[in-house]
């Protein structure tokens, strides 16, 4: 198909917006196993933000699965397409001058770096949420594991379908070592000395 779309160059840039808002924005890409703590963990960082100032913007699988990606499954393919619409989502917020918290299992490597890639360097930061399989699989916050050791569910990553932990995240935490407190002031820290947030 041959294609015309040329782009429109707009005035205002996202250092405009950045300015207008009075810090910096980002994606914080959370991902990890299901269970792992990743949307717990974005939501106690988000109220944090927002309390003391920030616009800030929390992207779930389970709520875009919802809507904007209802029409994918649980296949690599369906993952890969799931991960590109919100790289691309993640990216437009960030545009607008938004500190994004993208929490998904993520758990191919390549999709990762495929939403790295859209951006400049240092806008996309990848928190690992390190906890073991076991661990997960005990909280089990929506009974789903238990679903998928009893075949219902097939293709449950962590179960019977692969998670490919980030070689070189700019953060890990350890839900399983560490109060979700502590990932949080862990991460809060990061954004602090990158100078993204306003200092408490
Ligand atoms: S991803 O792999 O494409 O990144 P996403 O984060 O959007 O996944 O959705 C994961 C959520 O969907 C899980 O938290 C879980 O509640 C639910 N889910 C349903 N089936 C599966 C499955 N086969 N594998 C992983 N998560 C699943």
């Amino acid at each position: 198909m041959e294609r015309f779309v040329i782009p429109h160059k707009h005035e205002i840039t996202k250092e405009d917006r950045r300015r207008l808002n009075g810090h910096g924005s980002l994606i914080l890409w959370f991902t990890g196993l299901p269970s792992s703590g990743k949307s717990t963990l974005a939501n106690e960082l988000e109220k944090e933000l927002i309390q003391d100032g920030h616009r800030t913007y929390i992207l779930d699988g389970d709520n875009i699965r919802m809507g904007l990606c209802k029409d994918l499954g649980f296949s690599a393919e369906d993952r890969e397409e799931n991960i590109r619409r919100i790289g691309e989502v993640s990216k437009l917020f960030m545009d607008a001058g938004v500190i994004v918290l993208s929490a998904f299992v993520s758990p191919y490597r390549s999709d990762r770096d495929a939403v790295r890639e859209l951006v400049e360097e240092g806008e996309f930061v990848e928190v690992f949420v390190d906890c073991s399989v076991e661990q997960c699989e005990h909280r089990d916050v929506k009974g789903l594991y238990k679903k998928a050791r009893e075949g219902v569910i097939k293709g449950f990553t962590g179960i019977d379908d692969p998670y490919e932990e980030p070689l070189n995240p700019e953060i890990v935490v350890n839900t399983e070592k560490f109060s979700i407190d502590q990932c949080k002031e862990q991460i809060l820290n990061y954004l602090i000395e990158r100078e993204i947030v306003n200092v408490r």
